[in-house]
């Protein structure tokens, strides 16, 4: 069989991540003070964090989507502010969001190639892996998961489609995905009726007019087809009311229809690069439970006010004893019986409170996002019960943390 090789390949035994929880969030109160959850949001470098999860989840996940970077040698800014509307560039800035910067191919292999040996061992004997990449690094992907998978574990070669404008003028534009699948083994998770569309309406004519037209075949018009590989769906920026300014984000209708295709509710479901949180919240929307990962700040703040609208409780854990980054923006509140409010707040994206601070772990038991697109973020929550000790966390727009105790 052909092997994929480069000068610095080998498969390095990673150091686990020393993973602490930072909080455990409720989103609208659910399950708060008490229930255990089962979604778990980690911030830190996919290889540590995998490698700590090894012991626990070795063998026992489901799915694993994974969309890393392309090897496009960009850096790709976050907008910060209120990034959702392109028109209006006074109501947004740039910041930084992250890189996909690389030293030479080889350092992009050895990056790639680690990890995904890490999910192969992660992947329940009948999960699936799908790794989304471009024509940049395609072809190495599907030689590297040949070879950790096997040849016979490839399940499908799925293109995304899109349009939007391009630069290019000297070749054809550049407007499809490659999300390579395999599975661990060939039982494996594939829901035909969960993803089935409407057959075209030129089919559902032809066979009307003529039976005989599918080689004498009728096909079940009513239940509809099982789609195709290749899938079009419009891309984040064409979508206003999904858009969080972060880079790269994917759309909410493909990750679901790899989450209904490969998993069940109830199952266990991870995306180590996660990014904005598309797939977490996806997946918890769908009752999935998710293991989710980033190594930066923005993503993880972004993918936590992405799940406060979905789902159950999920904690956040820091690699390391790293604290989010804390401004210095004051913050002042105050509590009257069971309501909170806060005074002359800066511009917010997200806060939380939790009612009853123990200085260690927050317990965030109500949360306010600011919509998309229409700003008004509320100042004021119902608590729980009876506050104790109160600390609020709130993110500017600037995605600037900030933190009041009373
Ligand atoms: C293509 S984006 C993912 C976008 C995501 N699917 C979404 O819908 O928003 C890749 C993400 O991988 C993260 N990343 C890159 N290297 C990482 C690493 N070693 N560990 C964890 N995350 C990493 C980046 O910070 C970035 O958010």
């Amino acid at each position: 069989m052909p092997l994929l090789t480069w000068p610095t390949k080998s498969l390095p035994n990673p150091e686990p991540a020393d993973l602490t929880l930072e909080s455990i969030v409720y989103p609208a109160g659910r399950g708060y003070p008490h229930a255990t959850p089962e979604n778990h949001l980690a911030l830190g470098d996919n290889l540590g964090v995998m490698a700590a999860l090894l012991p626990e989840y070795e063998g026992r996940l489901d799915l694993i989507y994974a969309d890393p970077p392309f090897f496009t040698n960009r850096r790709y800014p976050a907008r910060v502010g209120r990034g959702e509307d392109s028109r209006r560039p006074q109501d947004w800035q740039l910041a930084e969001g992250y890189t996909d910067h690389w030293d030479d191919l080889d350092a992009y292999l050895d990056f790639l190639y680690a990890r995904l040996a890490l999910m192969a061992r992660l992947l329940a004997p009948t999960g699936t892996l799908y790794l989304h990449l471009d024509w940049h690094a395609d072809a190495y992907g599907r030689l590297m998961l040949d070879e950790l998978f096997g040849r016979e574990r490839f399940l499908n070669e799925i293109i995304w489609l899109y349009h939007g404008p391009s630069p290019i003028r000297t070749a054809f534009n550049r407007k499809h995905d490659v999300i390579l699948v395999y599975t661990k083994s060939e039982r494996y998770t594939f829901n035909t009726d969960a993803v089935r569309e409407p057959y075209h309406p030129n089919t559902v004519k032809t066979f009307e007019s003529s039976p005989r037209a599918g080689f004498g075949k009728v096909p079940n018009l009513a239940r509809g087809k099982v789609p195709e590989d290749w899938w079009y769906f419009p891309v984040v920026a064409r979508l206003h009311s999904e858009r969080t300014g972060y880079p790269t984000q994917k759309p909410e209708a493909l990750l679901e229809r790899i989450l209904l295709a490969s998993s069940n509710p109830g199952d266990r479901v991870a995306d180590f690069f996660c990014g904005s949180g598309t797939f977490p919240a996806a997946a918890a929307r769908l009752g999935r439970n998710f293991l989710a990962c980033d190594r930066t700040w923005r993503a993880i703040q972004t993918t936590r006010s992405r799940l406060v609208g979905a789902g159950n409780a999920f904690t956040i854990e820091v690699d390391g004893q790293a604290p989010a980054p804390l401004g210095q923006v004051p913050l002042a509140f105050c509590v009257e019986k069971q309501t909170i409010r806060l005074e002359n707040p800066p511009e917010l994206d997200y806060w939380e409170v939790d009612p009853a601070w123990d200085g260690k772990t927050f317990r965030s038991a109500r949360q306010a996002c600011r919509p998309v697109r229409t700003g008004a973020i509320p100042i004021e929550m119902d608590l729980p019960g009876e506050a104790a000790s109160v600390c609020v966390r709130a993110v500017t727009v600037n995605g600037e943390q900030i933190q009041a105790i009373k």
